[in-house]
């Protein structure tokens, strides 16, 4: 399967694409990046010191800088450090972006490649929406669409009501929504289901002391705000999960249903059941050991 990732390296962003450069299942051809958990090109940075030290070479197309109808974004970084890796504010600049910007390069990807794509987003949707917008056969096209994004039938993360991609860029969900290609959409509903403790980040940079060790410097900071602001002794694989949902589907428990984004007001980033909107496939349970389990066995692979 050929995967594109459009995100915003983030911490679980990392660990993400470095379980799909060790997945052998797939190929992964391009990220996309978005703003999100930093600003835009600081993703695009990460995305490719990332690629760098994955020994990688495929291309990093720079997205959105900002929501639909929004003139900049304020980054996460309480959540993901001041450059989005944690503790480590000193990323060399390594490469450089693709000449085509990300909703285009999206666009002819799904072209060139059709149903053998699958496209990854764990940031804000805002390329997907832009990318449908740019071409009606976008979402034919495509193989699949698996988001991270959305609490469903659980609490948001940002709020009591919203998850924060989609709480970034609601009205770019709202239009991914309501004209979706096949799409998986794997929650907090799901992610809240897999956390990473500080012992599993030890394991990993013992089997794997470049990328896990990198891993597990990067997430102390990521795991001192899940203890200090969530309570909870451990960080969501958030990310990886949905990478791990494009080819474990049957790890998943999915229920099909159209969803609607509330786009303003005080539920604003809200992802709820509505039939009126087509149906796409969302992930209300996990089996959360067996994505642990997957995830360190693959990622402890690499150097
Ligand atoms: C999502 O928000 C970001 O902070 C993470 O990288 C993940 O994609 C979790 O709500
Ligand atoms: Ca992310």
């Amino acid at each position: 399967m050929k995967l594109i990732i459009d995100t915003d390296p983030g911490i679980d962003d990392a660990m993400a694409i470095a379980y799909a450069a060790a997945a052998p299942e797939l190929e992964l051809v391009g990220l996309t990046t978005v703003f999100g958990n930093t600003h835009t090109h600081q993703s695009s940075r990460n995305a490719r010191y990332l690629l760098h030290r994955l020994g990688l070479s495929v291309p990093v197309a720079q997205g959105a800088r900002a929501a639909w109808g929004k003139a900049e974004h304020n980054p996460s970084s309480h959540v993901h450090g001041p450059e989005g890796f944690g503790d480590l504010v000193e990323i060399p600049d390594i490469g450089e972006n693709h000449a085509t910007p990300a909703a285009e390069f999206l666009v002819q990807m799904a072209q060139e490649h059709r149903d053998e794509l699958v496209i990854c987003a764990v940031g804000p949707l805002t390329n997907i929406a832009d990318a449908l917008g740019l071409d009606p056969e976008f979402a034919s096209n495509l193989g699949r669409l698996v988001i991270m994004g959305g609490a469903v039938f659980v609490p948001g993360n940002v709020s009591a009501h919203a998850e924060a991609n989609i709480h970034n860029d609601p009205r770019a969900a709202q239009a991914v929504f309501q004209n979706p290609p096949k799409t998986v959409l794997v929650g907090l509903d799901a992610t809240m289901k897999t956390l990473y403790q500080s012992s599993d980040f030890e394991a990993l940079a013992q089997h794997s002391p470049d990328m896990g060790g990198f891993l597990r410097d990067i997430s102390e900071f990521y795991l001192r705000f899940y203890k200090e602001v969530v309570g909870v002794d451990g960080c969501g694989l958030h990310d990886s999960t949905a990478v791990i949902a494009c080819s474990h589907t049957h790890m998943f428990d999915l229920v099909e249903t159209g969803l609607s984004v509330v786009t303003d007001g005080d539920r604003v980033g809200a992802t709820l059941p509505d039939a009126s909107n087509p149906p796409v496939q969302v992930c209300r349970d996990v089996d959360g050991p067996a994505v642990v389990e997957l995830f360190t066995r693959h990622v402890a692979s690499l150097p």
